[in-house]
């Protein structure tokens, strides 16, 4: 059977027949869309299972630096350190989300961002970290870039073009994270701009899979890499090469660690950890149930603040670990563009589209023990999420700049 008309047969009978199977390319699409799963997320999505049972979760404990004695931070640095030097250390820069409440055009590490009267794009900002620390410890970081279907070509023009920030470019290595169609309100396939089933990527959760699948685990392994710190292409103050927390997970034994802080009231749209059935598990904000969001101690402390900004350290084994399982989907909804039946397209006023994605995060359940540093509000996060208001650039830069006065 010709694969059009094996497109066709599949769009009816997964309800989807008002997408027009005009090119091999739409029907190719189609032939790789698992439409049973999609119908699983639908339904997910129309019945979003918010966390309703709290009975087994309990707050979790972090280390606080400032708690500790000044040999001990020492001692953990040095271990940090040692890691780095001996070229055991990389990072993984998330950069294939879709920034779309940034509604920057591009990936979203090609934003720029005026500071101290510099211009450099995000993707910049990080590789400066990645230049001070080889100047540091003597040798250059090895750096793996996660970009999307959507972005990749982009993303490495860019750097090309850029000629990567005077960076050895060898040290420098793209690869593309999955994807899924969007579905609308009524579970349908839409088509974008370009006539195809519009796809978006699966989420950074998707990390470990894309990993194993474009051989960048084995790249590492080659390279006796032990250690990847995974962060966020858009918090301006992340430590990327974060020696300390690399140093307490070492000391510890375990297998993962990150670095969180506090949430600034219980309305901050971020995740927060707990315990569930005694492992570690984070809460999106969107997901976190009433009693949990407001529950304060005898202090009037949160009890849910600890949050996940996205600093992630994963030694080889748990990313390996990780790669093998199956990752949960959330359900987000999105203000999507599409082309409708009359072959318009139209900007959507409101959220239109059901969009499924993983998250780095629900890997940290996989382990029995995750080691747990608090950070600072004012050295460890200042993210672009928004085009004005919280989170935005304006918001970051102040923070960044402040923070710049006081550390350089
Ligand atoms: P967010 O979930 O905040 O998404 O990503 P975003 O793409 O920046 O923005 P919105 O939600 O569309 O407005 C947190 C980090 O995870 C990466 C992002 O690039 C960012 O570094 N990410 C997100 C991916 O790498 N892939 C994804 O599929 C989603």
């Amino acid at each position: 059977m010709n694969k059009i008309k094996k497109a066709v047969e599949i769009l009816e009978k997964y309800n989807q027949s008002h997408i027009k199977v005009e090119t091999e390319e739409i029907a190719d699409q189609i032939l790789n869309i698992d439409f049973e799963q999609l119908q699983e997320l639908y339904d997910q999505a129309t019945n979003q299972d918010v966390i309703k049972d709290i009975e087994n979760i309990e707050p979790v404990k972090a280390i606080n630096p400032m708690k500790l004695e000044k040999e001990t931070l020492d001692e953990y640095i040095k271990l940090g350190e040692n890691e780095v030097k001996s070229g055991k250390f990389a990072i993984a820069i998330m950069a294939g989300g879709q920034g779309s409440r940034l509604g920057h055009k591009g990936p979203k590490g090609t934003f720029e961002i005026e500071l101290n009267s510099k211009t450099k794009s995000l993707f910049e900002i990080i590789v400066d970290k990645l230049k001070s620390a080889q100047k540091k410890y003597g040798i250059p970081i090895n750096c793996y870039i996660m970009t999307s279907p959507e972005n990749n070509s982009e993303t490495i023009a860019f750097f090309e073009k850029m000629d990567y920030f005077g960076y050895p470019k060898q040290y420098i290595k793209f690869f593309k994270q999955g994807e899924l169609p969007l579905l609308d309100k009524e579970g349908k396939l839409i088509i974008g701009e370009n006539g195809l089933i519009k796809l978006a990527s699966d989420g950074n959760g998707g990390i470990f899979y894309s990993m194993a699948k474009n051989g960048i685990i084995d790249n590492m392994k080659k390279k006796n890499i032990e250690w990847v710190f995974i962060g966020s292409v858009d918090n301006l103050l992340v430590k990327y090469v974060d020696t300390l927390l690399l140093g307490l997970a070492i000391k510890q034994h375990v297998k993962i660690a990150t670095r969180t802080i506090i949430k600034n009231s219980p309305y901050e749209k971020v995740g927060v950890l707990c315990k569930k059935n005694g492992k570690v598990k984070v809460i999106e904000y969107t997901e976190i149930p009433k009693k949990m969001r407001f529950a304060v101690d005898e202090n009037g402390e949160m009890i849910y603040g600890e949050s996940h900004i996205m600093c992630n350290l994963y030694s080889i084994e748990a990313i390996e670990k990780a790669s093998t399982k199956e990752l949960k989907y959330h359900v987000a909804e999105k203000k999507v563009q599409y082309i409708n039946k009359e072959g318009k397209l139209v900007t959507p006023e409101k959220e239109n589209c059901y969009k499924f994605e993983k998250f780095i995060f629900d890997s940290f359940c996989l382990f029995d023990e995750i080691a747990i540093l608090r950070g600072k509000r004012e050295e460890d996060f200042a993210p672009i999420k928004n085009k004005e208001g919280a989170d935005s650039p304006e918001t970051a830069k102040k923070l960044y700049e402040e923070y710049l006065a006081k550390n350089v």
